[in-house]
């Protein structure tokens, strides 16, 4: 069975999409702010913000968008450099973004600099963010909850200036993520209490809510005790409803059960490869990938195509990069591989990743879980990438480098 998985309505978000909606308008009166959309992982905050982004497009906002991901918290501005990286690609926003890459690489924010020079660079970026505001824009940025301490001073700063500009910037986080040593935490309670930022709070679907989203991804209301079923163990998230809905073979117990009782659907190959991605993260590089798995261009495609459509992954509109569709489904499939293989996975993504030239933080991330010490690699893994996948990969690699 393949049924869509995701309800093409949105179900149970009037009232935040309201207050969305009057938060927009007064940003295009130049009364903007910052605001979060916080909840647990798979509530609906990516969603949520989709919609946001839509109705601020037809407002006339011009709208870019970033997200942070794991391991971004050591990199100092890392989401900041990913953000102008994405003004850059818009005509009317590229002086700025450019500006702001240039003002990043010149430094000044890492660790071992001085108090002055990191507020100078925080100062600097805003001012550049800043400058948007004259026109109506919306800065999107997702999982804050893994965001560097200078992305945070700035975002902090223009909350506090964004109430005399065009500007809104909406950031989503993980309240479930928010641990004590997360840089965010104490940020995001000292925004809140000084009112520098508002944040709104994506609760759990109603039984009725749940009802109705399950009847909209299948396209008719279930049995009665079947939906009920549904609201008991999905307890209301979205995403628990969307893999519920459609596990095979009885109600699964858990949300890992329900994914991986729709990947024993998948042909070998491609449950195959699920796992084999699963150790590069929640987004993937294509290249990697195929030197990863030692098989040929064609069986990638091939099994990326079909987890496409049995939504497991999506890609970038470059197709070069993929998502899975939710973090969670790929931890699942994550904990799913033996220690053994997926420590030999790791041993393979990282030495395929130093020979491609990838950040120093995802190579020794790879090679801390293939618990192999870094350097330590050479005549222990036989990578055996083919040439051709590896220029590829090199190429691209260098030209991230170039960007940021
Ligand atoms: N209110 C909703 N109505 C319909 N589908 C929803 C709703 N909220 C979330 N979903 C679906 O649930 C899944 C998880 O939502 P997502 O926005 O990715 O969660 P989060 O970003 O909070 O982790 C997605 O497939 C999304 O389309
Ligand atoms: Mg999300």
């Amino acid at each position: 069975m393949n049924v869509a998985l995701s309800s093409p309505v949105l179900v149970g978000r009037d009232d935040l999409l309201a207050l969305a909606s009057r938060r927009l308008a007064a940003a295009a009166e130049g009364g903007g702010e910052l605001l979060f959309l916080a909840g647990e992982a798979g509530i609906g905050k990516t969603r949520l913000l989709g919609e946001v982004v839509r109705r601020a497009r037809e407002l006339g906002f011009t709208v870019v968008t970033a997200a942070a991901s794991p391991g971004d918290a050591e990199i100092a501005a890392g989401l900041l450099g990913d953000l102008a990286g994405e003004l850059g690609r818009e005509p009317g926003t590229a002086g700025v973004g450019s500006r702001i890459a240039a003002r990043l690489a010149a430094g000044g924010g890492d660790d071992g600099d001085s108090d002055r020079q990191r507020r100078l660079l925080v100062g600097d970026v805003s001012d550049l963010l800043e400058s948007l505001g004259a026109d109506r824009t919306l800065i999107a940025l997702e999982d804050l909850h893994w965001a560097d301490d200078v992305t945070l001073d700035v975002l902090g700063r223009l909350g506090r200036r964004a109430g005399t500009l065009k500007l809104l910037v909406v950031g989503t986080y993980r309240s479930d993520e928010l641990y004590p040593r997360v840089p965010m935490r104490a940020w995001r309670t000292r925004l809140l209490t000084q009112r520098q930022a508002e944040e709104a709070r994506l609760g759990r679907l109603s039984r009725a809510d749940t009802a109705a989203l399950s009847a909209a991804i299948t396209g008719s209301a279930l049995p009665g005790t079947v939906a009920e079923e549904v609201y008991a163990r999905s307890d209301g998230i979205p995403l628990h409803v969307e893999e519920f809905v459609a596990a095979v073979g009885g109600m699964p117990d858990t949300l890992a059960d329900a994914v991986l009782s729709r990947a024993e659907q998948l042909s070998r190959e491609a449950r195959s490869l699920a796992g084999v991605a699963s150790v590069l993260g929640r987004s993937f590089d294509l290249d990697l990938l195929t030197a990863i798995t030692g098989e040929g261009p064609a069986a990638v495609d091939d099994g990326l195509r079909e987890l496409t459509e049995r939504f497991f992954v999506q890609p970038r509109p470059d197709r070069v990069r993929y998502d899975f569709r939710h973090a969670l489904i790929r931890d699942a499939l994550y904990a799913d591989l033996t220690p053994h293989r997926r420590r030999y996975l790791h041993a393979r993504a990282a030495a395929a990743a130093v020979a491609a030239g990838f950040s120093p933080v995802f190579v020794s991330d790879q090679f801390e879980r293939a618990a192999m010490p870094a350097g330590n690699w050479i005549g222990v893994v036989d990578l055996s990438v083919p040439r051709r996948a590896l220029k590829a990969l090199t190429i691209r690699a260098c030209r991230v480098r170039a960007v940021v």
